[in-house]
């Protein structure tokens, strides 16, 4: 009978993340702001040859690396995130090698290393769920081939020191670092400016985040010309399209309508932590557009009470370190008021 290569054949069924799109999607830290206009009206203009011909990568990422002002040769355009890690996962690591990574974080990182065979080193968090850097730096063996790094970290928004980040950066000339800033218009800390230094770094971002293009599916990797260069041959020519492509630009050029967005988003996660400190309840301070929450032994009961006012959070009690936390996403300022009524009543409900 036909199987697939063993590591595949133990991976675990697929679960979509999207639960139900039924009420506010407040559970996979999406844009509920939408996107900048500016990408509708592209969007609109559309052709009959930009969805007939290929597309073009090569244009797309000439404006991305003058944007983050890093040669064209050091960018590769992906098909959201997940397909740069897919291919940088895929460059560096297979069987015999240790995928290194601390707990909690993004849970593709250990999907991909499983598909791959390789071995996973996952390091345990501590209370405060901070990135353990000690214990990091005394996890690299000879055999470690990626570290893999989400700054600031999903699922619990909290943001490493550059400085801890560099100091695990030198410490593996022989591994691959990601850096994934998936978050980093909502922190404002980059890597960028080091990847002149370290041709064993790589920084991937994301358009689903901020810009509000998820269901475009763009992502960046970025890293040292010689390293992108042979990830460029392995990735798929034709792997990013023309309408994600054309709406990037639009999406660049609009940076008002990213700094608003970001604007909001930060003023909605102080909402968010003071109403739950004064709930009493313990949170983690977030970089990011959302907010990680311990809501208690009832996790289950609040995450079903939200659904039933028409709010969708992400049960994050599986992640290590998170028992009974719940993963809330900021929403806009004209949905804040109806979403922190709804987290105090549904705490209400909960408490009895
Ligand atoms: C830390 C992190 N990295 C990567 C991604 C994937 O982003 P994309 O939509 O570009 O695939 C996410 C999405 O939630 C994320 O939280």
């Amino acid at each position: 009978m036909l199987k697939p290569r063993e590591p595949i054949a133990g991976l675990g069924p697929y679960h979509s993340p999207i639960t139900s799109r039924a009420g506010l999607s407040l559970d996979l830290n999406e844009s509920m702001a939408g996107c900048s206009p500016r990408v509708l009206a592209r969007l609109r203009s559309l052709s009959a040859a930009d969805v007939s011909l290929y597309p073009q990568r090569e244009a797309g990422e000439r404006v991305v690396a003058n944007f983050l002002g890093v040669a064209p040769e050091q960018v590769l355009l992906t098909n959201g995130m997940d397909e740069a890690l897919s291919l940088l996962f895929t460059s560096y690591l297979g069987a015999g090698h240790e995928l290194l990574f601390a707990d909690p974080t993004f849970v593709m990182y250990a999907m991909l290393g499983k598909a791959l065979g390789a071995q996973l080193v996952r390091l345990q968090p501590e209370e405060d769920l901070a990135l353990p850097v000690a214990d990091l730096l005394a996890h690299i063996s000879p055999r470690t081939r990626v570290i893999a790094i989400a700054n600031p970290n999903n699922p619990t928004g909290l943001a490493a020191a550059r400085v801890d980040l560099l100091k695990i950066v030198e410490a593996v000339p022989h591994a691959a670092v990601l850096i994934d800033e998936a978050y980093f218009e909502f922190c404002g800390e980059t890597l960028i400016p080091d990847l002149t230094r370290y041709p064993n770094l790589f920084v991937a971002r994301t358009f689903s985040k901020a810009y509000g293009l998820a269901g475009l599916r763009v992502g960046v990797l970025v890293g040292a010309a010689e390293q992108i260069g042979y990830l460029r041959r392995f990735s798929l020519p034709f792997n990013v399209n023309s309408v994600a492509l054309a709406c990037l630009e639009e999406a660049l050029a609009d940076q008002a309508f990213v700094s608003e967005h970001v604007a909001q988003v930060k003023q909605g996660r102080e909402q968010l932590a003071r109403l739950f400190d004064e709930l009493g309840l313990r949170i983690w301070p977030s970089q990011t557009n959302f907010v990680l929450v311990r809501v208690g032994g009832k996790v289950k009961s609040f995450v079903e009470s939200m659904q039933r006012r028409g709010i969708l959070v992400r049960d994050s009690s599986a992640s290590p370190g998170c028992d009974g936390c719940v993963r809330i996403t900021v929403g806009t300022p004209s949905q804040m008021d109806g979403v922190l009524q709804a987290i105090r009543d549904a705490i209400a409900e909960i408490r009895g």
